[in-house]
């Protein structure tokens, strides 16, 4: 029987529990998109905290990107230091940590069969990159309306080349950024992606696509897939009664494909957490807004109040400085 606390191995690293800190673009980087001061303290307050892998917010791997305000940026050798002393300040705290690589936005349709190549290869390199500055992996963000999201959405893609028709052909690029990803990393290389389990638009990606783009990519080696969706952040989330929006689909792919799957969304209670993990065969459980509010979440249940989280899912923390918690600010 599976439960929250349960020590695991990804390509040889150890977990030391099951709970991942998902995604959380910090707002904090410097006018070039170089990892400041600041959000090495918050990785590695949330490291002392108690997730057992860190995936970092969203993080640019294109120069000429669509901006988000304060987003970190990895498309040269150059930021290879800064990402350094971020994944050092976590591995200090025993937890793992993955960069999530990204493109903001860009044309889909528009693009030679060559510059998709050219995007593939963008991906390859920064993975190259993560790993010489500590990461133990990367997490391919194919979710919520980026870059590559929109690439595998039958809304968005109607390439006639090898990479748009069918939901196998518009996940190509994936299948290519993963293959390259991995010619470039060593064996140890944790390699995830996030993907949204619908597009939540007609004519977007549907849950059959969804598992289609899964199972190719899960074939192809992936290491693990965080289930998403297009409505990522649901509000007026409360513990016991509707925690883990994104479970039906993320089951239904856990019972598909061998390769562990990570739910993610509205995740709040240890009661809930526990109960998905015993019921179902998802491996992960990851959380954003449960642990902007108290970092320190994992510890404060490992060492015994098990009273869920505080965070009221009111999403306040996508407009604050540094997207913190409106509660805590308020306490400063
Ligand atoms: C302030 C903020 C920033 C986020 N940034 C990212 C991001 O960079 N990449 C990503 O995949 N998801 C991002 N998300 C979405 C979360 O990772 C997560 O999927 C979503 O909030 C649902 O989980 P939760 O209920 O535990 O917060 C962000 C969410 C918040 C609140």
């Amino acid at each position: 029987m599976k439960t929250l606390f349960d020590t695991t191995t990804l390509r040889r690293h150890t977990l030391k529990n099951r709970i991942w800190r998902s995604a959380t673009w910090l707002a904090l980087a410097d006018a070039e998109g170089n990892v400041t001061d600041e959000i090495v303290r918050t990785y590695e307050e949330l490291a002392k905290g108690g997730a057992a892998m860190i995936v970092t917010g969203l993080t640019s791997i294109i120069e000429h990107d669509a901006e988000i305000g304060g987003g970190a940026k990895f498309y040269d050798d150059r930021f290879i230091a800064g990402h350094k002393r971020l994944t050092d300040a976590i591995h200090k705290h025993g937890a793992l940590v993955m960069m999530q690589t990204a493109i903001v936005d860009g044309p889909v349709d528009e693009l030679t069969t060559e510059q998709v190549q050219g995007i593939v290869r963008l991906f390859g390199d920064a993975a190259r990159r993560a790993e010489e500055a500590g990461y133990d992996g990367v997490q391919i963000h194919a979710a919520h309306f980026f870059y590559l999201s929109k690439f595998i959405s039958p809304l968005i893609n109607h390439r006639t080349d090898c990479y748009g028709g069918d939901q196998r052909v518009r996940t190509r690029i994936l299948y290519e950024i993963l293959k390259d990803m991995r010619s470039k990393t060593s064996d140890d290389f944790i390699i995830t992606m996030k993907i949204n389990s619908t597009d939540e638009y007609p004519g977007g990606l549907t849950v059959q696509d969804f598992l289609v783009s899964c199972k190719l990519m899960a074939d192809a080696g992936i290491d693990a897939i965080e289930v998403s969706g297009n409505g990522t952040s649901h509000t007026g989330i409360k513990a016991g009664r509707n925690e883990g929006y994104f479970s039906a689909a993320a089951m239904s792919l856990a019972a598909l494909v061998d390769v562990p799957v990570v739910l993610v969304g509205g995740l709040r209670s240890i009661e809930k957490i526990n109960q998905i993990l015993e019921e179902t065969q998802i491996q992960y459980v990851s959380l954003s807004r449960p642990l902007v509010r108290e970092p320190n979440l994992i510890q404060r249940w490992l060492d015994g109040d098990t009273n869920p989280s505080l965070c009221v899912s009111c999403n306040t923390c996508y407009r604050t400085p540094g997207h913190q918690c409106i509660f805590n600010l308020r306490k400063k």
